[in-house]
């Protein structure tokens, strides 16, 4: 019986073999990582009383002539696209700020204004990187490049920074990792993350080296007015004879706080600005253009608002450096600038262990080194774009508990 109703059962569909979810991406997907931190962000979020020192972004309020600027845009009906190459009135007024603060001559054909420092990184590296380039990358670095390399098949050849050299990078190891290869190089002074800010002498030799071999320059100045001690900023605007190797990339979302409103720009030779600006169309196509009066407001207004943040930011690294000092089993070093400390641990310990088990326990979020790179896992990345009381308070649940720590 039971023989017979098997016999005239119908047979079940086969499942297929592959898994449609993977199927779905482009291979060059698997160039994107799962964000170091994502573990820490979902925990803290379900956690109460949490102090965060992991924040990228400037905490400090947008100057109000700004914010003033971006509101009389949307009430002028400033509501439309801009020019493709950006607002003519932001390309006027970043040609007249670069020429003058670098002392060259420049014009608008050598800017693009682009949707934050992130489009300009996009395009600049998504729009070179190919099989059998290879791109200078230090380890750790902004977690951006490597990612955007690999996707279009490039190679990065990562060059450690370590804390002896308080994250200095050194030309010397820089020139002699360059090769027959070597397409370009990625800078980051001040760096994220270790606030490290390269004197004129490496930016020099780097750039000069690179010119002679023909290698691209792309340098991510970001963090440009964020030098907290007293040096003149080497930017390779102010380093480089001509524009032809090189990409200067910057935005406005931590100098004026203004990292929502998402305006940032490349500065190159006018050829090479060129072609960008036919791939822009084709991406984001123009920046927000309210956010672009804004920029504008930001460039050609009074200055002061920069450097009272920057006391700001001076007087907090002061203090989270004098903290760090005091932490059991933590060593420091005076990041230049940004707003960002990365102190190490003992050589064997893992940091991201540390960081989810010092959150669940004290908790105090800060992001573990491995987030940005292979060399630092027992690095962790403390942001003080937080007030003075809010780190001191940090810390005085970090050093108790770090003292316990049997490593
Ligand atoms: C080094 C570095 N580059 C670029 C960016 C992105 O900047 P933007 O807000 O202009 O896209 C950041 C933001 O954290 C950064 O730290």
């Amino acid at each position: 019986m039971a023989d017979t109703a098997n016999k005239s059962a119908p047979t079940p569909p086969r499942k297929p073999k592959y898994r449609k979810t993977k199927a779905r991406w482009h291979p060059a997907m698997q160039a994107i990582p799962v964000p170091g931190i994502r573990r820490m962000v979902n925990l803290a979020s379900t956690m109460k009383d949490v102090i965060h020192l992991s924040i990228g972004q400037p905490d400090l309020p947008t100057p109000k002539h700004i914010i003033d600027a971006y509101v009389d845009a949307l009430h002028a009906g400033q509501t439309g696209y801009t020019m493709d190459a950006g607002l003519p009135e932001l390309l006027v007024a970043l040609r007249d700020y670069y020429s003058k603060r670098y002392d060259r001559k420049l014009t608008r054909d050598n800017i693009l204004v682009t949707s934050g420092a992130t489009e300009a990184m996009y395009l600049a590296l998504s729009a070179t990187s190919a099989p059998g380039r290879q791109f200078i990358v230090t380890d750790p670095s902004f977690l951006l490049y490597a990612p955007l390399i690999r996707m279009n098949g490039g190679e990065v050849k990562f060059i450690p920074t370590r804390i002896e050299n308080n994250h200095q990078l050194d030309p010397d190891e820089v020139i002699k990792a360059m090769g027959p290869r070597t397409f370009a190089i990625v800078l980051n002074s001040p760096n994220n993350p270790t606030g490290a800010v390269y004197p004129r002498s490496t930016i020099e030799s780097i750039v000069e080296e690179c010119a002679y071999r023909g290698i691209q320059v792309f340098s991510d100045e970001v963090y440009d007015h964020l030098i907290l001690d007293d040096e003149e900023y080497a930017s390779v605007l102010r380093c480089s004879v001509d524009l032809d190797n090189i990409m200067c990339i910057s935005s406005f979302s931590k100098t004026f706080s203004m990292a929502g409103l998402r305006v940032g720009w490349v500065i190159s030779s006018q050829a090479t600005i060129k072609s960008l600006r036919r791939y822009h169309m084709f991406t984001t196509s123009v920046a927000n253009t309210p956010s672009q009066f804004a920029g504008v407001a930001a460039l050609t207004g009074d200055q002061q608002c920069v450097r009272d943040m920057n006391n700001i930011y001076r007087e907090r690294r002061d203090r989270i450096v004098e903290l760090i000092d005091q932490t059991p089993h933590m060593t420091g070093y005076k990041p230049g600038g940004a707003f960002f400390a990365f102190p190490d641990l003992p050589l064997h310990v893992d940091g991201s262990d540390l960081a989810l088990r010092m959150l669940k326990e004290t908790g105090v979020c800060v992001v573990p080194g491995d987030a940005f790179g292979e060399s630092t896992t027992n690095a962790l990345r403390f942001s003080f774009s937080a007030s003075v009381e809010t780190i001191e308070e940090a810390f005085d649940r970090i050093i108790p508990w770090m003292a316990k720590q049997n490593f």
